[in-house]
């Protein structure tokens, strides 16, 4: 190595190329793709038996109320014969255990292939399932959303894809539009697709939800500072970090902050950059969108999808979807 490049930054990849990027956006952005370390998927776990935290609970109920029906739009009666339920965003799989056991009743030739970023969280999923459905044929893939989207395009034969809990609202819209585009390309005729959406409702619940009263979802706002100076060498002291949110009803947008509150300089080791903040800046951490039923049915037209049933409590919709 000669001195010229050995004065050089390291060439960063990974979540260090992307902090990279992202602290020199305006605003500056991070994505909530990072929160899912084991410490993250923990606490992601616990926001999900907050009472503020709905979204989990509905979802639940819909498939506790209408299981057999839900299997029957993903498992159509007129195409017999193998298939793969594929789940991205798959988590500790509690909701998809009731579908599971469903699918194991009345069509036992698939198979199913949890997707999740966070391999602490495969390896707890995959645990579960063999000690609860040890009838089921599981593989699971730790890998992140773009190459399973690879992945399911290279994938032969019959499939259903679940992409539950509204997963689909941490995109913002233009990346949200990309995804199911990409979800949707190499579907077949007899390959279903059942998003999870969250629905616009009353904003002070909402909001509530993602500021809960015990401070579960701060923490696992902040743990994402915790990550970058456990894997970055970073310096973010988290006594001047404030976890904050809000819910614009005229976008459905709900937007979660770290605010720096004071002017503060944040080294990187990893990045060999300092990065200035001034008093009440933010980083824009991560996007929970909320829908209505006639932005899910443009959002699928829009993707060359159509609308086959909807399952709805008022307060979260389960959509199963096929090729237009
Ligand atoms: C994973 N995702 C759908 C959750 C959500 O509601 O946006 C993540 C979350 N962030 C804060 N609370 C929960």
């Amino acid at each position: 190595m000669n001195s010229s490049t050995a004065a050089r930054p390291p060439v960063a990849t990974g979540l260090a190329a992307h902090v990279a990027d992202g602290l020199r956006q305006d605003p500056k952005t991070l994505s909530s793709m990072y929160f899912y370390d084991a410490t993250g998927s923990e606490l992601f776990q616990q926001i999900m038996g907050l009472p503020e935290y709905y979204p989990t609970r509905a979802e639940y109920g819909i498939f506790a109320a209408h299981g057999p029906a839900i299997a029957a739009a993903l498992d159509p009666a007129e195409a017999p014969g193998p298939f793969a339920l594929v789940e991205l965003g798959a988590g500790d799989g509690l909701k998809t255990k009731l579908l599971l056991r469903e699918l194991l009743a009345t069509s036992n030739d698939f198979s199913y292939v949890p997707v999740d970023i966070s391999p602490s969280a495969l390896d707890g999923l995959a645990a579960s399932l063999a000690a609860e459905l040890p009838g089921l044929r599981t593989t699971p893939v730790a890998t992140d959303y773009a190459t399973a989207l690879a992945q399911l395009a290279a994938r032969p034969g019959r499939k259903a894809v679940l992409f539950l809990g509204s997963n689909i609202g941490n995109f913002a819209p233009t990346e949200r539009a990309a995804f199911l585009a990409q979800l949707a390309a190499p579907l077949g005729a007899a390959d279903r697709l059942l998003i999870g959406f969250d629905l616009q409702k009353d904003p002070r619940r909402i909001r509530a939800a993602y500021d809960d009263a015990q401070g579960v979802t701060a923490a696992f706002n902040l743990n994402l500072l915790v990550r970058l100076n456990r894997e970055l060498g970073a310096d973010f002291d988290l006594a001047h970090w404030q976890h904050y949110t809000e819910y614009d009803p005229l976008t459905g947008a709900v937007r979660s902050y770290l605010v720096s509150t004071r002017a503060q300089a944040v080294r990187i080791t990893a990045l060999q950059h300092t990065f200035a903040f001034a008093a009440w800046e933010v980083i824009h951490t991560e996007n929970s969108y909320k829908f209505t039923h006639p932005q899910i049915a443009a959002l699928a037209a829009a993707a060359g999808l159509r609308v086959v049933a909807t399952f709805d409590d008022g307060d979260f919709a389960d959509v199963v979807l096929a090729r237009a």
